[in-house]
């Protein structure tokens, strides 16, 4: 873990160029925010986890990316319409086609939605350090309660290293640093702003989180945000090209659905 203004990161293991975070878990090869992602992700030696978050309708944070459970699992319906046991009750596994842990694993643990809280106590109970990228999704219709969730379980496992949140909205991240001014925060850029190409952020955040095709189009961004102080987390890389130009470019994070592969990339 290293030390930087705007808290604590990750640090990439011995030999890397930057930290591989898995995005959504190995979601690649395993259903995407199931257990079964993430473990995989684990062993196959990512040094961080990244999770989409949204808030069930009785005041769960769960990790599911769409606004609706349509897509990930057999149930149909809004998150934040559905209550954690109708949720519970749902398989997220069995529509990943070809994934060994879902055919492995119907329906178990492994395979339902799986609360932030959960995730954290995984993370926290890994034997080696782990970081974990929390994703606020936004808009959604309990706004400003998502980040008061967030708070408490933020508070509860402050100690834990290589935390930080993340959202594509200013406002939940200034949400954040008012309730949690340790915790690193990262604005996600789907293309780069006239505003922004100077390496400027909002107010208080430390990372910039740009989709890799902002660094094909406008590769001294990463130099402009490091000069402004700022670290730089990409998104979502998973071609070998992809790869070889965070490496040249000298990014802190890669975000990556295919963490094994990214890993063998940079032995
Ligand atoms: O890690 C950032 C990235 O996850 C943002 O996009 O849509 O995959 O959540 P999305
Ligand atoms: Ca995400």
């Amino acid at each position: 873990m290293t030390e930087h203004a705007g808290g604590s990161v990750q640090r990439p293991r011995r030999g890397r160029p930057f930290e591989v975070v898995a995005h959504r878990g190995a979601s690649g090869e395993a259903p995407e925010h199931t257990l079964a992602a993430y473990r995989r992700a684990i062993e196959e030696g990512a040094d961080s986890l990244e999770c989409d978050v949204r808030l069930t309708a009785d005041g769960h944070l769960v990790c599911v990316h769409d606004r609706r459970v349509d897509r990930t699992s057999d149930g149909r319906g809004a998150v934040s319409a559905l209550e954690l046991a109708e949720l519970a009750a749902l398989d997220f596994g069995s529509w990943k086609a070809g994934s060994p842990d879902a055919a492995r694993l119907p329906g178990g643990e492994l395979t339902s939605v799986l609360t932030l809280e959960r995730l954290l106590e995984l993370v926290a109970h890994t034997p080696r350090p782990v970081g974990l990228a929390i994703e606020t999704k936004h808009p959604t219709r309990w706004a400003g309660q998502v980040e008061e969730r967030l708070l408490v379980l933020l508070r509860r496992y402050r100690e834990l290293p290589g935390l930080r949140v993340m959202s594509f909205s200013a406002r939940s991240l200034e949400r954040v640093r008012a309730g949690a001014p340790w915790v690193p925060t990262a604005y996600l850029m789907q293309w780069l702003l006239p505003r922004h190409r100077d390496g400027s952020l909002p107010p208080g955040v430390s990372i910039a989180g740009p989709h890799v095709r902002v660094l094909w189009s406008h590769p001294e961004y990463v130099a402009r945000a490091h000069r402004a102080g700022h670290r730089v987390h990409v998104w979502t890389v998973d071609e070998p090209d992809d790869v070889e130009l965070c490496v040249r470019l000298g990014v802190d994070a890669v975000i990556t659905n295919r963490p094994s592969r990214v890993c063998a990339q940079l032995e």
